[in-house]
């Protein structure tokens, strides 16, 4: 058993702050919040809460917050609703078109290319650059006159790599044409507006800044047409049928505000700690930094390397042992598995490592990270066992 644990996959998910945890236990037994009861009006009320404090998260107004299962249904409601509707208004046989990334999360490129390949839409799917930022003229390149949505991520849940998103909306909306933010990595540490970056949908999720799995925010402008993906009672201005989840709610709308009065002091906190980590990193032989150079255009939480001639299944075996949390990818040459589809589209070779930190990491977790790889990648490298407990011996000359 590991004598430390250290969570460095915040990305991934964080843990729930108590103070979360408290509202979700709260609320878990509410009334239903479309009954009429007295009871049904506190849960009301409980939602209505929520939804300001979402809003004032979010830089936008209660009325433009929908509740959803997380940042995928989100992401899904923003593309696919937005597509349908806009297909509806052009009527039959009109094409409208869709533009989106190459490094955008599944819950954005899925659904675009589930859309695409049933005919509903047409779709450019726009490179990014080496460091994984997507530039703003590449994108209004693809913009054609049937061009109803475009989607850019905020910042990079493997690279961290931030977007400017303020810009390419501005210069979208001189054209008229709608963007869709998928935010979420950015609400733990950056500010992330609706209004400020001039876009007309947003994806937010609560587990990552100390929320619990399963909820989060889907901010839909006033005035943007969208079809929803489940019909039934209509909560949520018809765009989101089913039964407030009451608790769930309460809890994603004190899991944001609490991630935005606590991110500047934050983000100097993870500033500090992931220049420890990234510096404890590049000391060891054979690892490289990715993502863009310039700290300003990539996230504080994040921290990815490519790490030379070891195997990426190896490397999880050892961080495993060593009681460490993080994604480790498998290097394409190991044969064992494919590299991520960010990880391809910029270009990285080696085995990846993120490395991701948020409310909860301590300096004594990084410096743990930092020995352990230390110690552990030059023995990886030479072909030798991690620890000796059960890791098959890694053949070097095939591996990286
Ligand atoms: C950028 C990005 N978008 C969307 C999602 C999906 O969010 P959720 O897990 O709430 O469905 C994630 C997290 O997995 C993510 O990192």
């Amino acid at each position: 058993v590991p004598s430390m644990h250290a969570d460095l996959d915040h990305a991934a998910t964080t843990p729930p702050r108590p103070e979360v945890l408290e509202v979700l236990e709260r609320w878990m037994p509410a009334a239903n919040a479309s009954a009429r009861h007295l009871d049904g009006q506190a849960a009301r009320r409980t939602v209505e809460e929520s939804r300001e404090q979402a809003a004032a998260a979010l830089g936008c107004t209660p009325h433009e917050v929908i509740f959803t299962s997380g940042g995928t249904e989100a992401d899904n409601l923003a593309l696919k609703g937005v597509v349908w509707a806009a297909r509806a208004a052009a009527g039959d046989g009109a094409a409208v078109h869709l533009v989106t990334t190459a490094v955008e999360h599944p819950a954005v490129l899925e659904p675009a290319r589930w859309l695409a390949a049933r005919g509903d839409v047409e779709l450019d799917v726009v490179a990014p650059r080496g460091d994984g930022r997507i530039a703003v003229d590449d994108v209004l390149e693809r913009v054609r006159p049937t061009t109803v949505l475009v989607s850019v991520m905020g910042a990079n849940n493997e690279l961290g790599a931030i977007n400017d998103v303020a810009t390419l909306g501005a210069r979208l909306r001189e054209r008229g044409v709608a963007l869709h933010v998928d935010a979420v990595q950015c609400v733990a540490t950056r500010d992330v507006s609706l209004d400020a970056w001039h876009a007309d949908a947003l994806a937010v999720s609560a587990h990552k800044v100390g929320g619990p799995q399963g909820v989060g925010v889907a901010v839909l402008r006033r005035g943007l047409a969208v079809e929803p993906l489940a019909h039934g009672g209509g909560q949520d201005r018809g765009l989101r049928s089913g039964t407030f989840a009451v608790g769930l709610i309460a809890a994603c709308g004190m899991a944001l505000e609490r991630a935005v009065a606590e991110r500047d002091a934050l983000a100097a906190r993870l500033q500090q700690l992931s220049d420890r980590l990234a510096a404890g990193l590049l000391r060891i032989e054979g690892v490289t930094r990715n993502g863009p150079l310039d700290a300003a255009h990539r996230l504080v939480s994040h921290v990815h390397v490519a790490i030379d001639g070891v195997d990426g299944d190896a490397l999880a075996l050892a961080l495993d042992e060593a009681g460490i949390a993080a994604s480790s990818g498998s290097a394409c040459s190991s044969g064992a598995g494919h590299a991520s589809h960010v990880v391809e589209a910029c270009g990285i070779a080696g085995t990846p490592l993120r490395l991701s930190l948020g409310w909860t990491t301590r300096v004594e977790e990084v410096d743990h990270a930092i020995a352990t790889l230390a110690s552990v990648v030059p023995r990886l490298r030479d072909g030798g066992p991690a620890f000796g407990l059960g890791l098959r011996p890694v053949n070097a000359a095939g591996a990286g």
